[in-house]
């Protein structure tokens, strides 16, 4: 039996959810592995061979978390071509403020006046955890428009003389419109989990409940997020490998049945050695991690966006959602489009 909480969904009453809008955004600054190399001990071919990433994006000074949510959630807005909307869920890891959530912020910034609002932290499993909460309240048939945004300003939390994290993350953030539609589209099934046993592996240790910000706190560097790669690699791979089997399983679907596989963009390794274990061909797999690093729970929304603009994705296919990241947490989702 399963040790997962999967869930398989049933549309009743015609309750689908679509992803009627989507858009992202990622700031103007680009910093490349070359410029890396005059920051720490590194070199453009070890991030390249070990990551795969090229080059990723930071948020000037004075730009938050919200401010890069705005832009990618006007393009979601305006694609989706809707007036109101009933709730908003902004998924990070790095609000602008402790309090209140960045979703309130998001909210007064774009207008959305009747809206609720509220930030979900489930690490890089963000996004995955946020299209499937947001899809709850419109299968439950009490809201028609739900905003879920996936956004990290990762460049406020990352040590750059740390060249264990700061080669791998960039910032961005993308946004998608769910909206009720009449007929099969939404979540087919869906897993959500938590190792919280496993909470150091990729941690921000001060500036929390425990270890408020000290003199301490600042000296010893903990306001910034450390992580034991070799142990979340493994994580990454082994996890999601199984996870995505039982959500298929679960579904009576086969590797073959899914058209695309949307994984969080943690390392391009990673990425293969999912494909290699589950044998998904690699055209299945969607892929920029070269173009923008680890962006946390805005990987997702970015990788999808894309996709859509180039449009890959057609009404019908299966798609296949892959979080997995700070908790350590994971959130896999198969997705009917
Ligand atoms: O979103 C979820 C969050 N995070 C992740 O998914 C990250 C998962 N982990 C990883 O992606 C990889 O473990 C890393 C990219 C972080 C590291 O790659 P690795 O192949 O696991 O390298 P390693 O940690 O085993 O280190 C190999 C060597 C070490 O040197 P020695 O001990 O062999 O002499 C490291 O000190 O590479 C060294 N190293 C570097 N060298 C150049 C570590 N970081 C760097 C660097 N540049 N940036």
């Amino acid at each position: 039996m399963s040790g997962l909480n999967l869930v398989t969904i049933k549309h009743k009453n015609n309750l689908g959810v679509k992803i009627a809008g989507c858009g992202f955004f990622v700031p103007e600054r680009k910093l490349t592995n070359l410029d890396l190399e005059k920051m720490v001990d590194t070199s453009d071919e070890w991030i390249l061979q070990r990551t795969g990433i090229k080059e990723r994006y930071l948020t000037p000074e004075g730009v938050a978390s919200s401010d890069l949510a705005v832009h990618s959630s006007l393009q979601a807005i305006k694609s989706a071509g809707i007036k109101k909307i009933d709730l908003i869920i902004v998924t990070t890891v790095t609000p602008d403020y402790p309090v209140p959530a960045g979703a309130n912020l998001l909210q007064d910034k774009i207008g959305a006046t009747k809206a609720g609002a509220f930030d979900l932290n489930a690490g890089c499993s963000g996004f995955s955890y946020g299209l499937v909460t947001g899809s709850q309240f419109i299968i439950s048939g009490n809201y028609k428009n739900v905003l879920v945004v996936g956004v990290d300003t990762l460049s406020r939390i990352t040590d750059f003389t740390d060249r264990n994290t700061c080669v791998l993350l960039g910032d961005g953030a993308g946004s998608v419109v769910l909206q009720r539609d009449e007929g099969e589209s939404g979540p087919v099934a869906f897993t959500l989990g938590s190792d919280g046993g496993k909470y150091d592996s990729i941690i921000v240790p001060a500036g929390g409940s425990l270890h408020p910000a000290s003199i301490a706190s600042i000296e010893n560097k903990s306001h910034f997020v450390r992580m034991d790669g070799r142990a979340v690699f493994e994580f990454a791979v082994n996890k999601t490998v199984g996870v995505i089997q039982e959500v298929l399983d679960k579904a009576r679907l086969n590797i073959k049945d899914i058209d695309y596989f949307l994984l969080h963009q943690a390392n391009l390794r990673i990425l293969e050695g999912i494909s290699r274990k589950l044998k998904i061909p690699w055209s299945k797999i969607l892929v920029n991690i070269d173009r923008y690093g680890n962006t946390s729970a805005a990987s997702l929304p970015i990788l999808l966006t894309e996709a859509i603009n180039e449009d890959k994705i057609k009404k019908g296919q299966l798609l296949l959602f892959a979080g997995f990241g700070a908790g350590l947490s994971w959130g896999v989702t198969i997705w009917r489009w």
